[in-house]
């Protein structure tokens, strides 16, 4: 069958072999265009998710990102969110965000090189450099964005990254961006990483990462070993401490803080779209790096800068870090009361050294499966499954709050155990 367009004077039919034909509009005829759909294989691919039961609709919240929130109409213990500290519906954050609207507005208006950085931004780069003991630090559009940006921007062609295997996207996407060569280790095996390091030209620039905290499984890179093997064969140290900002390390300095490798890091990635409660990422480290990302970090030149609710939310949830330790002490109590609770149930948890706890199912549809039984009961924990973990370690994640009380995590632990019985999980 040729395809058959709309035109001016009448139908265009192309015909298999490209032969066109004409045929005259008419009075009163008309015959729609037929077009194959280009995005038709996307459809396919849709198709077979659903069939592997990997389909997923998006959860939507209905109100404040809580402790206990509105998902798709249904209240539910959230144990979802990246929100540690229970700081995106804070009193003080939230009239720190009001107020800078008042002042300054809802947006900067261009990106940070042109006319984008205001004084606030500048303001929120020096605290965060003191907090974390550097000498400077750039602020990205999120956590996302500083590390592709930062990755792709210091290294080339010539140049060789080598990353664990459980690195977050955003480190593999800035290595790609790069064209640097590509070395992967084994998860957590920092000897596997000197050996790469040890066969890598000597006159070879290397980049050494690691996530501070891994997303999925909830333990810590060996920072400590690391930073040796970089020192070893002269490696630049970069740590992603996403999970780790506000969670790890005095009131919450990350990864680097808690393992006491202060000035053995060279760039470190934090957030503030987690614990901080906002938006955005930033790269710590000596005053040259940080003046190379502003003269060619991709994300920081091209793309706008933070509006200034989100600048000014990130400079009072700093203030509280400080000045408030107990909301970090609050978070490790919760995760300790309800990693135990899980394990004396007889769930598998993995890894997990922070409060991100796994519980590990296998198979990718059981987990999800497991997933929407807990929420059916009142317990939002996502489902994990393929692309984002291997094939056979599917499993349900759960992240405690500082803001989750007593009452919220022993329902939680109910359920999973009620639930996780009946599917015979446990
Ligand atoms: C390990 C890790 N790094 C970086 C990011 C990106 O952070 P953001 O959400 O601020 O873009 C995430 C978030 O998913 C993450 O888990």
């Amino acid at each position: 069958m040729g395809v058959r367009v709309q035109h001016g004077d009448g139908t265009l039919i192309k015909g298999e072999r490209g032969e066109r034909f004409l045929l005259p509009a008419l009075f009163g005829w008309y015959t729609p265009p037929v077009r194959t759909d280009p995005l038709a294989f996307l459809g396919e691919q849709l198709d077979d998710l659903k069939q592997h039961g990997l389909y997923r609709t998006l959860r939507v919240l209905d109100g404040e990102a809580k402790s206990t929130s509105v998902y798709d109409g249904r209240s539910v213990v959230n144990l979802s969110s990246n929100n540690y500290l229970g700081l995106t519906t804070h009193p003080k954050l939230k009239q720190k965000a009001i107020e800078a609207i008042e002042q300054f507005g809802v947006g900067s208006g261009a990106v940070r090189s042109i006319s984008g950085t205001m004084a606030m931004h500048m303001e929120l780069e020096r605290r965060l450099a003191e907090f974390k003991h550097t000498e400077a630090v750039v602020v990205f559009q999120s956590g996302f964005t500083s590390n592709a940006g930062t990755v792709a921007s210091i290294l080339t062609r010539d140049d060789a990254i080598v990353s664990d295997e459980l690195n977050h996207a955003s480190i593999i996407d800035g290595a790609r961006l790069s064209r640097a060569t590509i070395k992967v280790f084994p998860h957590g095996d920092a000897d596997a990483a000197r050996r790469i390091l040890s066969e890598l030209p000597s006159t070879q620039r290397k980049l050494l990462i690691t996530d501070g905290v891994f997303s999925m499984d909830g333990d810590l890179g060996p920072l400590p070993a690391l930073c040796d093997a970089a020192e070893a064969y002269g490696a630049i140290m970069m740590v992603d401490d996403a999970h780790a900002s506000g969670v790890f390390g005095r009131n919450g300095r990350g990864t680097v803080d808690h393992f006491g490798m202060h000035g053995r890091v060279d760039i470190q990635v934090g957030t503030l779209s987690k614990a901080i409660g906002a938006l955005g990422g930033y790269v710590a480290g000596n005053r040259n790096l940080i003046e190379f990302l502003y003269h060619r970090a991709r994300p920081f030149l091209f793309s706008t800068s933070h509006p200034p609710s989100v600048t000014a939310t990130c400079l009072a949830a700093l203030d509280l870090l400080l000045e408030e330790p107990t909301l970090i002490e609050r978070l490790w109590e919760n995760t300790r009361f309800f990693k135990a609770g899980l394990q004396a149930h007889g769930f598998n948890t993995g890894v997990s050294e922070s409060p991100i706890t796994p519980v590990m199912v296998g198979e990718g549809a059981k987990a999800m499966q497991f997933s929407d039984r807990l929420f059916a009961e009142g317990v939002f924990a996502m489902g994990i499954a393929y692309p984002t973990v291997a094939r056979d370690r599917a499993r349900v994640r759960t992240i405690v709050s500082a803001a989750h009380t007593r009452e919220e995590l022993q329902y939680a632990l109910d359920v999973f155990g009620r639930v996780g019985r009946e599917m015979g999980i446990i």
